[in-house]
């Protein structure tokens, strides 16, 4: 069965053709990233407004480079939530728009459910198990029963990991998006340099809260300037990042041994980075517990993840009809929509 994927909930343009849910026929990404590092960070209208000028063309690539064209297709299945409303909107019409018109079943997807998907692309990676999902705008521990039968274990009572990285990194003065520069910055760093205090969540054992590390780092940058101190950016940023990935495997270390868990997935576009990866694998090893990551390709926004959760949703009876809205926020345990 053949799925094309459509995702547009940030500031990639996504589009991919994905053969039951694992195998990757076609996987395009636009992005209108360069843009927003003027800026600083994503600026919500003009994410919208390249979406609004790439979908077709993505699209249509897609299916070229699948060697398909539409009629081709089992199903379309666009991410409907969460995410920018500008940004989601768009390929949420346009889907709608191409499953009316070439009479095709159209699948609604989560996001991040669709990041935990990129873990079954072209592997045999099967529920139950239990899965970080790390990205900009959400931290969360889930125990995924079923593909598409997932219980929320933990998350972030306010920023998100990813947030709290590129907010730290723009305090820093490093490119966006600062997750991504964190990383490669603080291979050259001493870890240990500045201690960082693990924020406690007083009436949950799984939830996280990353704004009062944000607020040390910016703290630490102020205090310096004031003082006329210099720092060293690559200390700062890797004792940075060792705080929040000893945070975020803690917290699953100890929903695993809780839980049970056999398996660990880990998902999102903060998935990517290496010291959480090297960190999971540690952990996982001591345990004896599986431990899976998606390709480096597929741990950021793209529709690849999407077309395969969409496989999965639709095998489950999951499909919308025109009247399919986009939603800004949404949790990831949501059936209806
Ligand atoms: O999943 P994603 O692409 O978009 C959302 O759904 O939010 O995640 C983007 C987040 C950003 O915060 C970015 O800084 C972070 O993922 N990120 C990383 C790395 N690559 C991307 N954070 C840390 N290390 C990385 N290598
Ligand atoms: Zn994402």
């Amino acid at each position: 069965m053949k799925i094309l994927g459509i995702e547009s909930s940030c500031d990639e343009t996504a589009a991919a053709v994905v053969e039951n849910g694992r195998k990757v026929l076609s996987n395009i990404i636009a992005t209108s990233l360069e843009e927003h590092k003027l800026y600083g960070g994503v600026v919500p209208e003009i994410a919208s407004r390249r979406h609004a000028e790439s979908i077709s063309g993505v699209v249509s690539e897609a299916l070229s480079q699948a060697n398909c064209t539409v009629d081709d297709i089992d199903a379309i299945a666009v991410t409907y939530a969460p995410g920018l409303i500008g940004s989601l909107l768009v390929g949420v019409n346009f889907a709608k728009g191409l499953a009316l018109a070439s009479n095709k079943p159209l699948v609604p997807v989560h996001h991040l459910r669709g990041h935990i998907a990129s873990n079954y692309i072209d592997c045999e990676l099967e529920p139950e198990f239990l899965c970080l999902v790390v990205s900009g705008g959400h931290s969360h521990i889930v125990s995924v029963k079923d593909y598409t039968e997932i219980e929320v274990i933990g998350k972030t009572r306010d920023d998100a990991a990813g947030e709290a990285l590129d907010k730290a990194g723009r305090a820093m003065k490093l490119a966006y998006p600062g997750g991504v520069s964190i990383d490669k910055i603080s291979k050259e760093g001493n870890e240990n340099a500045f201690q960082f205090s693990h924020p406690k969540v007083s009436d949950s054992i799984y939830d996280y809260s990353f704004s009062g590390l944000k607020t040390a780092v910016i703290n630490v940058i102020h205090n310096a300037e004031q003082k006329a101190e210099e720092i060293k950016t690559a200390d700062l940023a890797a004792s940075f990042q060792r705080a929040v990935v000893d945070c975020l495997i803690e917290k699953l270390e100890l929903a695993s041994i809780n839980t049970g868990a056999k398996k660990i997935v880990i998902a999102g576009g903060v998935s990517a980075n290496s010291k959480l990866r090297s960190e999971a694998e540690k952990m996982c090893k001591k345990h004896g517990i599986t431990l899976s990551f998606p390709q480096l390709k597929y741990c950021g926004d793209n529709a690849a993840m999407i077309a395969s959760q969409g496989y999965f949703e639709y095998l489950k009876g999951v499909v919308a009809d025109e009247s399919l809205n986009a939603y800004a926020t949404m949790n990831i345990d949501t059936t209806s929509f």
